[in-house]
């Protein structure tokens, strides 16, 4: 008889072994332990907002299961926040869409996925930004995909040059990875580039979860420039729903009903609840989104201020999300070193940029998801920190 050792060896599966892990979550691990040590760590390198979901959002969901929406919904998603979904594109972007092209999921990271596995063949590339949002390029690699990356620079707010773009599509492009507001950049993508990407020919995939957090300019979507696209967006950012784990795609008709078929096998359907309170998320909590906004704000601004007086170099005021990516190169090369020493030395948390691409390295970004006086007292332990700092 075989023994369980020979027989079921306890080997991971390739694709399991090979997927990196999120930096930013080894930074808050090491916080954590210190935390529990008694140290005490104010926290700038998530990406959540500190705000309680809005009571209008609460409200429905006590609603909806008092009501009993507690079971699965259709695949697509409730009609009730598909109609809402459309409402709120052509009411903020004057785009029509219909609720057949939309499908609901639980929070755009399983959007991507879907969308992900139904463009993309094995082999096939997908243009991504550098420095982009980490799950990207692990996504596209995870379906066997190969990410392309387009350098971005400081000098220009990070953003796409789509002559650079053009010299990068090939035989295999099938899709042009944008995220405008971005993380981990902040910054908007303008609108004649965005329109210039749109005509360069692959479809566009879109991720506007930022939508919603922007100081000043307004954002766009890729609806407005071309309908080959995928629009990836989500409740968790603006309307400070992370836990409640909600998403939508807007998606070329012909692509959707492969996606509900992604959706069926692998997640059935979004959570019934959180979709009931999603459509009172689009139909009333503007005021509340506004409110976020206007403090998020006030935070950018001081955060900019200090950091550059701090010495950090940062070219573009980044004006959407809530990130800043500052150049820390004259203190070292070595960004995730350098948030590991701040982390211990300083007790601020902060992400390292090489998580977000080669490009990235050398920088730090800086998350205003938490309060003006931590933000403060944050940056008052760093300014202490760089008095003994020796550069590498
Ligand atoms: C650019 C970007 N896209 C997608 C996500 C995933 O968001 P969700 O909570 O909707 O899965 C995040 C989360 O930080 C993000 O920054």
């Amino acid at each position: 008889m075989k023994t369980s050792d020979d027989s079921f060896t306890c080997v991971p599966s390739e694709r399991s072994r090979n997927i990196p892990p999120f930096i930013v979550m080894d930074v808050l691990e090491r916080a954590h332990e210190l935390e529990k040590e008694g140290r005490n760590i104010i926290h700038l390198e998530i990406g959540e907002p500190d705000f309680p979901t809005p009571h209008c959002i609460c409200q429905a969901a006590v609603e909806a299961i008092e009501k009993g929406h507690t079971h699965y919904t259709h695949s697509l998603g409730l009609i009730e926040l598909r109609d809402a979904i459309c409402d709120h594109y052509f009411i903020k972007y004057r785009v029509r869409i219909t609720p057949d092209r939309i499908i609901i999921t639980s929070g755009t990271s399983p959007a991507l996925f879907m969308v992900f596995s139904t463009l993309l063949e094995p082999g096939e590339e997908i243009i991504i930004s550098d420095p982009h949002y980490p799950c990207y390029p692990n996504f596209a690699r995870f379906i066997k995909a190969g990410p392309v990356f387009v350098d971005v620079c400081e000098e220009e707010g990070f953003q796409y040059r789509p002559e650079e773009i053009s010299k990068r599509i090939g035989s295999r492009t099938r899709a042009i990875l944008i995220n405008s507001p971005s993380n981990p950049t902040g910054n908007l993508l303008s609108e004649d580039r965005m329109a210039e990407i749109a005509e360069l020919g692959p479809y566009i995939i879109s991720d506007e979860i930022y939508h919603g957090l922007v100081y000043g300019e307004r954002e766009h979507t890729i609806l407005e420039y071309t309908d080959r696209a995928f629009v990836l967006n989500g409740f968790s950012k603006a309307y400070a729903m992370t836990g409640w784990r909600l998403g939508y795609i807007i998606a070329p008709q012909g692509f959707i009903r492969p996606l509900q078929k992604i959706q069926q096998n692998f997640f059935i359907s979004a959570g019934s609840v959180p979709q009931w309170a999603g459509v009172v998320a689009l139909k009333q909590a503007g005021p509340d989104v506004e409110n976020m906004r206007i403090i998020y704000d006030e935070r950018r601004q001081y955060m900019i201020k200090r950091l550059r007086k701090l010495g950090f170099w940062l070219k573009v005021e980044p004006a959407g999300a809530f990130y800043i990516l500052v150049n820390a190169k004259h203190l070292s090369c070595n960004s995730y070193d350098l948030a590991f020493e701040i982390l211990e030395k300083a007790g601020v948390g902060v992400s390292p940029g090489v998580e977000f691409g080669q490009n990235a390295e050398g920088y730090l970004r800086f998350s205003y998801a938490n309060s003006l006086d931590n933000i403060k007292a944050g940056l008052d332990r760093i300014e202490h920190f760089l008095k003994d700092y020796t550069p590498e």
